[in-house]
Parts: C-alpha cells; sequence; structure tokens
C-alpha cells in the first residue's frame, strides 16, 4: 500500500492514517497502544510470567504482490529495517510490484521407528499400508479433515547413520499433512503420536520421537521481481551500474557460504519482522529457513538477483524459501496485537500470509544488497539510528 509522506507524519497522525484506511476501531487503537498484549493473556501464554516484553510495530509500505496492496505489519527492533523494506518495496513496485505462489500448508511430521529388524522389508509393509494408514491418520484429527486438510502423502526414510555405522536400526516415516490456515504444529504431532504405535507395529520395531519437521519443505514460497534498472540508481550511482553491483552481490553470497548467512540475515530481517507481527512461531520459520539454505550440503543464499538485458536493463530477483505460519490458532487465541497485524494485512489464507512475509524478505535483501553494493551500510544505518537515538549528526569532515 502507497502512503506518501507516511514516515513524516507524528505518530498520532500515522494511526489516524491507519484507522482510516483500515476501519481501526478503538480497541484496535488501544490495542496497538498497549502492545498487543494484556498482562492476563502473558500469563495465560507461557509460564513465569512477569511482565511483558515490548517490540516496535510498524508499517511496511509500498507492497504490491500479485497484483494485491499490502500494508505489512513488522516488528522490529533494528533501526532501517521498515524503512529499507518499504524502499525497496517501491522500487520493485516500478516493475509491476512482487510474483508470488505458494505451495499448500503441507506439514511434515515425522514417527521414528527403532530397532527395525529388516529396514528394507518393514519399508515395504509400511508402503503396503498406505490407505489404512491414511484413514487412521484423518481419525486423529476429524476438524482438520472436515476444513478440508489432512493427511496427502507418506514417504519412508531410512537416514544413513552419521557415523556410517549406527546400531539403531532406524527408520522414518514421514506423514504430509496439509493443516489449511493453521502453521499446523499442534495438528501435526497429535497426528504423529497417535499414529506412531500402528506404524512401530507394522515395522516390528519401536516407537521414538514422534515430532513435526521444521525443514517443510513441502511447504515452500516463491516469490519472483523485475525491476527496471534505472530506479536502483542514486545521487551516487547510475542505476544500470547499481544492478550490475547488486547481481555481483548475489553471487558473492552464491559463492561463500560465510557472505550466504549474512545474506540470508537480511532476508530474515523482513521475514521475522513480519512472522513475529502475525503470531508466528519465528524459531521454526528460521530453523526452517536455514536447513532449506543448506540443503545441498553447502549453505546458499535463498534469493538471488541477477542483471538481464532485454528489452531495458533489469534486475531480477527469485526467491524461494520453506513458509510454515498461519492464520489461524497458536498464539493468536491469546494475542491481540497479532490479530490486529492480519487485520491490517488482510491476508485471505496462510499462503497469502506466507507470500507477503516471502516478499518483505526479499524487499529487506534487495534493499541491504543496493545500499552495501553503493553507499555501504554505515551512512544510512547510522542515519536511522541516530533518528533512533536522537544523537545529532556528526559533521562530515571534521572542522579545520
Ligand atoms: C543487517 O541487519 C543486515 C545486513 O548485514 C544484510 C546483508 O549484509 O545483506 C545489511
Amino acid at each position: 500500500m502507497r502512503i506518501p509522506g507516511f514516515y513524516k507524519l507524528p505518530f498520532e497522525a500515522r494511526q489516524d492514517e491507519l484507522q482510516s484506511r483500515h476501519d481501526l476501531t478503538e480497541a484496535d487503537t488501544n490495542t496497538l497502544n498497549a502492545g498487543g498484549l494484556s498482562l492476563q493473556d502473558a500469563d495465560r501464554l507461557v509460564e513465569n510470567a512477569v511482565g511483558l516484553y515490548n517490540m516496535p510495530l510498524g508499517i511496511g509500505l509500498n507492497f504490491i504482490i500479485n497484483g494485491r496492496e499490502f500494508a505489512v505489519p513488522m516488528a522490529v527492533e533494528e533501526p532501517s529495517v521498515i524503512a529499507a523494506a518499504s524502499n525497496a518495496a517501491r522500487m520493485v513496485r516500478e516493475g509491476g510490484g512482487f510474483m508470488a505462489e505458494s505451495d499448500e500448508s503441507v506439514m511434515t511430521a515425522q514417527v521414528e521407528i527403532l530397532e527395525v529388524p529388516d529396514l528394507g522389508l518393514a519399508r515395504e509393509r509400511i508402503e503396503a499400508a498406505r490407505n489404512a494408514i491414511f484413514i487412521a491418520a484423518d481419525e486423529i484429527v476429524p476438524r482438520l479433515k472436515a476444513r478440508g486438510g489432512g493427511i496427502r502423502d507418506l514417504e519412508v526414510r531410512i537416514p544413513r547413520p552419521s557415523n556410517g555405522k549406527s546400531t539403531d536400526r532406524r527408520l522414518v516415516v514421514h506423514l504430509y499433512i496439509d493443516c489449511r490456515d493453521a502453521m499446523g504444529a499442534n495438528l501435526v504431532n497429535t497426528v504423529a503420536e497417535g499414529i506412531a504405535a500402528q506404524l512401530a507395529s507394522i515395522a516390528g520395531g519401536r516407537a521414538g520421537l514422534r515430532i513435526l519437521s521444521n525443514l517443510t519443505d513441502r511447504r515452500c514460497v516463491r516469490v519472483r521481481a523485475r525491476i527496471p534498472a534505472k530506479v536502483l540508481g542514486s545521487e551516487d550511482i547510475d542505476g544500470v551500474e547499481a544492478a550490475r553491483e547488486i547481481a555481483s552481490a548475489s553471487r558473492f553470497a552464491e559463492d561463500d557460504p560465510y557472505r550466504a548467512a549474512t545474506h540470508n540475515k537480511g532476508i530474515m530481517n523482513g521475514v521475522d519482522a513480519v512472522v513475529l507481527a502475525t503470531g508466528n512461531d519465528w524459531r521454526g520459520v528460521e530453523a526452517g529457513a536455514h536447513a532449506y539454505a543448506a540443503r545441498t550440503g553447502v549453505y546458499r543464499p535463498l534469493c538471488t538477483w541477477k542483471f538481464v538485458e532485454n528489452d531495458g536493463a533489469w534486475l531480477e530477483g527469485y526467491l524461494e524459501m520453506p513458509m510454515a505460519v498461519g492464520i489461524v490458532g497458536g498464539t493468536l487465541s491469546h494475542h491481540g496485537g497479532a490479530r490486529l497485524s492480519l487485520k491490517l494485512l488482510g491476508a485471505q489464507n496462510a499462503g497469502e500470509l506466507g507470500m507477503v512475509v516471502a516478499a518483505t524478505g526479499m524487499a529487506s535483501n534487495l534493499a541491504a544488497l543496493r545500499v552495501l553494493a553503493t553507499e555501504g551500510i554505515q551512512r544510512g544505518h547510522m542515519r536511522c539510528h541516530r533518528r533512533a537515538t536522537g544523537i545529532p549528526a556528526a559533521p562530515e569532515k571534521a572542522p579545520g
């Protein structure tokens, strides 16, 4: 969503602007001002609660995703993240906005079976019992089935022992469960625990761990952006040169895991801010992102950029990452601030939320690479930091 000059408005005027555009009620404004969570709800959410720990909530502007405008709620304490993402989204807008797609909300339940006498035979027997297992799994979560979700697939894995000579005789059954609009951790864990004895009996072993995998590679989101190079320029650098430098910075991350880690941290600046604002499990999203980045055995960037000359000069970006986020259940039942964020965002389903999260990550990455490849991080970052701390700008050069 575009709201020109939003950042220049005083705090209350920004809230008024939001109120008029999003039909916020007085209760919503109170929720904003109270940090989104009451002491009573905090006490219900965690054990040994003694208070609240607040974060700033801001709005990422200028986002168009699949032709739709979004005001993106971002909870983050780092200065410049929201401004940078909004600025990059404005550039992406010049190329028509982000194009995104999301897999179905398929989570992975892992059921470990140990002391399996014959791993190959156990695999065959579990695969042969596939239909019966599907029926049993769906019966464990009937309300999910009624909502159109449920088990979609099954896979038997025999992980290679890391030391080459394990005596565990371990077999792992993956159940792929469509959790619809929920993140789904509780659903998946319920199924894993409910079905484990049956799987162990078929395999002739004993049930071990029963838990979701955070490497949710059947629940990925993909985002593309195509930006006219000319909009990437600044007073210091021409747009085409900036596009070439950003593509070069992307190749650096592809070639060097040390750089890829920082590159991906820049993506997670945007990703985590939206995941946190919408009451989702950012540790789960982080774990999935980094495991996915390392899935080939080498840690790689989640988002890459290319300079392309084809009917003009363009910078083209592609991001792909797992995205286990929901718009129902979990923290949302107790966190008014998270519910309000979802209201501001207006995501229709979990997949759409995932696309917004990933597009915000891509915007953060673009902003970081552009500033790194041109003026350097400190000038812009320190500008925002000075604003945050109230410290006046140091003179560019020492006087005299
Ligand atoms: C800082 O929070 C994030 C960056 O280090 C990301 C990057 O280097 O790409 C600027």
